[in-house]
């Protein structure tokens, strides 16, 4: 989505600058084009000289430094989309009113790309009724508000008025460039811990082959995805490619003990396990150093149960908020008796055999049920509509009343 986007990376003067630095990386890893503009303030937060190592260009910082005869309209004609991350008070004042006397509110004036842009300051100021006005006439502009969250900020204080991780903002923008309409997007799952499994694992026969699935990955990757953008901090355990942009950390695996080792060492301290994996249930025993030939005849092959990284979860005395999926075929009667057996919260169900469900498709139709055998029924979905779903079905169930 981001690959060879061209993007506007502008920065105002708040302590939160530091984190455009690495706004700025994970956007040129994700293959986009970035310049920067910052105001003067911002230089005291951050050194120009960073964000030019990181985009490969030296900051636009001022109308008259600059070779080019109006470098905010270059800018703003030159961009598929602009961020503006951290914008203070006083920038959101300044872009509400159209107030254009620096040169980062002159590049978002001259520019007809979707706009995002992160707050950050002191709860006061955000909660300010002038400043709850200017957000209100930015999005009614169409532009893209993303955050802020609640937590620690300069000088000590708590409250709301933090910007947002970076991996929220690329989200933001993917969204915006995607052509969302513009939105206060709902960082409900700010301070949420979550972990995800996805792909499918791979169990050596020897060592050129092995048994696998048809699993891609993609439906754990818009859950991970979907909870990275809507502030969570995720970590996705994979055997398959992860989300491109990949705001979520990735821990890649191959096996089935790989998966298990790598959930069970991290999921005691998370707050939402998601399985949507689709992990081997027997691997082969004693899988040698070279490759089985044919010419030696018909290779008995002996099998072993996999671990069950699942029950794993379930049994552990405070486990998290866990999600269980079952991949059935023909009835999903399977599903409804793994929700009552396996200790899961939810589990969802999926009937692979049917036509644009399951296994590598960019849709899903799935049924959820709860341990008590409850059922919900969706239609037929995109993965990351199934995704958004599921986010909002297990927050209704962890928000008592
Ligand atoms: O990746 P995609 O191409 O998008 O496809 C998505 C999907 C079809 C893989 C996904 O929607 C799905 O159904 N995932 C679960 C597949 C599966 O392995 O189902 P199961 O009924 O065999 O397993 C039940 C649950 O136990 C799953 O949460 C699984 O992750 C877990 N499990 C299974 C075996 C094992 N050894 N350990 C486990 O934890």
């Amino acid at each position: 989505m981001l690959a060879g986007r061209r993007i506007v990376l502008g920065v105002s003067g708040g302590v939160a600058a530091y984190k455009a630095a690495y706004l700025a990386r994970r956007l040129v890893e994700a293959g986009a084009v970035v310049r920067a503009v910052m105001t003067q303030s911002a230089g005291q937060f951050l050194g120009a000289q960073t964000l030019a190592a990181i985009t490969g260009e030296h900051p636009v910082e001022d109308f008259w430094d600059e070779v080019e005869v109006s470098p905010h309209t270059d800018l703003g004609q030159w961009a598929d989309a602009m961020v503006i991350a951290p914008a203070t008070a006083a920038t959101i004042a300044k872009l509400a009113t159209g107030l254009s006397d620096n040169v980062l509110i002159a590049t978002a004036l001259a520019t007809e790309a979707p706009l995002v842009v992160a707050p950050a300051m002191h709860t006061e100021m955000w909660e300010n009724a002038a400043t709850q006005r200017n957000v209100e006439t930015l999005l009614a502009d169409g532009v893209m508000i993303v955050g802020p969250l609640s937590g620690a900020l300069a000088g000590g204080d708590t409250g709301p008025g933090r910007m947002v991780e970076p991996e929220a903002i690329v989200a933001a923008l993917e969204e915006a460039l995607a052509g969302a309409p513009a939105r206060a997007r709902v960082l409900d799952l700010a301070g949420y811990k979550v972990l995800v499994t996805a792909g499918g694992t791979r169990e050596p026969i020897d060592p050129v082959r092995f048994i696998g699935n048809r699993s891609s990955g993609k439906m754990g990757n818009a859950i991970a995805a979907e909870a990275a953008s809507r502030g969570a901090q995720v970590t996705l355990i994979t055997a398959a490619a992860p989300p491109s942009g990949s705001a979520v950390d990735v821990v890649s695996v191959e096996t089935a003990q790989q998966m298990a080792d790598a959930t069970w060492s991290r999921v005691a301290d998370v707050d939402v396990a998601i399985l949507a994996a689709a992990v081997a249930d027997f691997r082969p025993t004693g899988v040698g150093d070279s490759k089985l030939r044919r010419g030696d005849g018909l290779p008995v092959i002996d099998i072993e149960p996999t671990p069950d990284i699942l029950a794993g979860i379930a049994a552990m005395e405070n486990r998290p908020y866990l999600v269980g999926f079952a991949a059935e075929t023909g009835s999903l009667e399977g599903a409804r008796r793994k929700a009552t057996e396996k200790g899961v919260d939810l589990l969802v169900g999926n009937d692979v055999s049917r036509a644009g469900s399951g296994f590598a498709t960019d849709t899903n139709e799935v049924t959820i049920y709860t341990s008590s055998g409850e059922s919900d029924s969706w239609p037929l979905l995109s993965k990351p509509e199934v995704a958004r779903r599921l986010w909002d079905r297990i927050l209704e169930d962890r928000t008592p009343g």
